[in-house]
C-alpha cells in the first residue's frame, strides 16, 4: 500500500529583515551573508506568533479537502515550544476545530523532530490505512542579536497531511537513521537561545551526510542517477551546497548538474525565510515544487534530515500526478509578497519585545497581519489565542 504526503501547508510571519541591511548594521560584507552563507532575508517573529499559532496558521493553508473525519493523529515537531508539559498539538486541535478523536502529541529532537513525526505518522497510517495524520513542523530560530548565528535565524511552520494513496509524495520504505551524542547545538531548559558551536555543527552535519548516504547506498543499492532531486535540511542554504559538494566526488557530471540545479530551486524559499528548524527540510520540498517547473510526477526525491545533538536520516519518495495542486503555490507567493520589510532597529525592538516566558498575566497588542491565528496573551498562567476569522464572524 502506498503511504505518504497528501498535501502541504506553509506559514511564515509577515515581517522580515533584508540581510544586506543586517550586514551593514553588523559591520560585515553583505556578500558574506548573501553568498558565503547563502541567505537574502530572514523572517522576524512578532510577539503575536509562537509555535502554536505558526503551526495552526500552516495547517490553515492546507487544501480544503485534506483534513476530514479520517484524521487520527496530530503531531507537532518543534524545539521552540512554549510549555514544558502540554503539547502544542492539543492547542492546534482546538484552534482548527479538528476532530477531537485523535492522538495529539509533540516530538522534540532539534531540527529532526518534524521528520520523526512524519515517519511515525507513516507507520500509524500503515497500521490504520483508513486513518490520516497531521504532522506540523513549527519553529522559531533565535540565536540572539549580533550573535554568530543571527544571520541564520528565521521562523515558520510546515503542515503535512499523511495518508494512504497520497496525492503529493509516496514515501518509500527506505528510511535510514544514524544517532550519535554530540554537543554541536543544544538549549538547556530555561535558556531562550541555544548553546552552539557553529563551525563544529557544520562539520558534524557533513560527517552525518557522509555516513548516512554511504550506508543507504550499500543497504538499498540506490545511485545518484535514481534521484531527480536531493533535498537537505537547510539551516542556511550554503549548508545544502556543502552537503552536495561532499557527495559530488562519487557523482557523474550529468547527475551533479541536475542535482545542483534542483538544489538551487529547493533553496529559494529558505533564502527568503531563513532556518525554520524542524520545517526546513520540508520548506525545501515546497520550494522545489514552487520554483522548479521541470520536475515531474514519477520523479524520485531524496530527503536528508539533520537535528543537532544529533540524528541524521535519509529517505526518499516519489512525486504523484496531482503534486503541484497539493500546495497552495499562489497563496505562498501572496504571503511572501505581502510581507513588510523591517529596518534593523525595528527588528531589534521586535526581537526583545516577545511575550516573556513565565506565567504572569499579560496581553499582546493586536496588530494587522496576514495570520488567521495569533497570540492574545496569558491569563491564569495559560496562553490564549485569537482567531481572526472567528472575531470577524467569518
Ligand atoms: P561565521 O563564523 O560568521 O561565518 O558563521 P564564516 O566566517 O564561517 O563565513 C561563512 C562563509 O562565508 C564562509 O564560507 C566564508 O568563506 C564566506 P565557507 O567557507 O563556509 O564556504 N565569506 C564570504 N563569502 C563571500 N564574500 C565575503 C565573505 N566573507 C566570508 N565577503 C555559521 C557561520 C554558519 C557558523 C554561523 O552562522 C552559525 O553558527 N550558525 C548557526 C549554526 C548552524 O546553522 N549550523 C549548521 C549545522 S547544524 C544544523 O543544521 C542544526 C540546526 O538547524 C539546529 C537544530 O538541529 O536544531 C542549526
Amino acid at each position: 500500500m502506498d503511504i505518504g504526503i497528501d498535501a502541504i501547508g506553509l506559514f511564515t510571519p509577515h515581517w522580515y529583515v533584508d540581510l544586506v541591511d543586517l550586514a551593514h548594521a553588523r559591520g560585515d560584507e553583505p556578500a558574506k551573508y548573501t553568498i558565503g552563507i547563502g541567505q537574502d532575508q530572514m523572517a522576524v517573529t512578532p510577539a503575536t506568533q509562537d509555535v502554536v499559532t505558526l503551526a495552526a496558521n500552516a495547517a490553515n493553508q492546507l487544501p480544503a479537502d485534506s483534513l476530514d473525519e479520517r484524521l487520527g493523529m496530530v503531531i507537532v515537531g518543534s524545539e521552540s515550544g512554549v510549555d514544558e508539559s502540554k503539547a502544542a498539538a492539543i492547542s492546534v486541535v482546538k484552534l482548527l476545530h479538528l476532530n477531537p478523536w485523535v492522538r495529539a502529541f509533540d516530538i522534540k529532537e532539534a531540527c529532526y523532530g518534524g521528520t520523526a513525526g512524519l515517519l511515525a505518522a507513516r507507520d500509524f497510517v500503515a497500521a490504520h490505512p483508513d486513518k490520516t495524520a497531521l504532522v506540523i513542523a513549527s519553529d522559531i530560530a533565535r540565536y540572539g542579536l549580533a550573535s554568530g548565528g543571527e544571520v541564520t535565524q528565521g521562523a515558520g511552520a510546515v503542515a503535512l497531511v499523511v495518508s494512504a494513496q497520497p496525492k503529493l509524495l509516496v514515501l518509500h520504505d527506505d528510511a535510514l537513521a544514524y544517532t550519535e551524542d554530540i554537543p554541536d547545538f543544544f538549549r538547556p531548559t530555561g535558556m531562550t537561545v541555544p548553546v552552539v558551536d557553529g563551525h563544529y555543527s557544520t562539520s558534524a552535519y557533513l560527517d552525518f551526510v557522509g555516513k548516512v548516504f554511504a550506508r543507504h547506498q550499500s543497504q538499498y543499492h540506490d545511485q545518484y542517477g535514481d534521484y531527480a532531486a536531493l533535498l537537505f535540511h537547510l539551516p542556511f542554504t550554503k549548508m545544502g551546497k556543502k552537503a552536495l559538494a561532499a557527495l559530488a566526488p562519487a557523482m557523474n557530471d550529468a547527475d551533479h548538474q541536475r542535482l545542483t540545479e534542483r538544489l538551487a530551486a529547493a533553496s529559494q524559499l529558505s533564502r527568503r525565510i531563513g532556518n525554520i528548524y524542524t520545517g526546513s527540510l520540508y520548506l525545501s520540498l515546497v520550494s522545489l515544487i514552487c520554483e522548479d517547473k521541470t520536475i515531474r510526477s514519477g520523479d524520485r526525491i531524496g530527503l536528508f534530515s539533520y537535528g543537532s545533538g544529533a540524528v541524521g536520516e535519509f529517505f526518499s519518495g516519489t512525486l504523484q500526478p496531482d503534486f503541484p495542486n497539493r500546495i497552495d503555490q499562489a497563496g505562498i507567493q501572496q504571503m511572501l509578497s505581502a510581507r513588510v520589510r523591517l529596518n534593523v532597529l525595528e527588528y531589534e525592538q521586535v526581537f526583545t519585545a516577545q511575550l516573556p516566558l513565565g506565567d504572569a498575566d499579560a496581553t499582546v497588542p493586536v496588530e494587522e497581519s496576514t495570520a488567521r491565528f495569533s497570540v492574545g496573551g496569558r491569563a491564569n498562567h495559560a496562553r490564549w489565542y485569537r482567531d481572526q476569522q472567528q472575531e470577524k464572524g467569518v
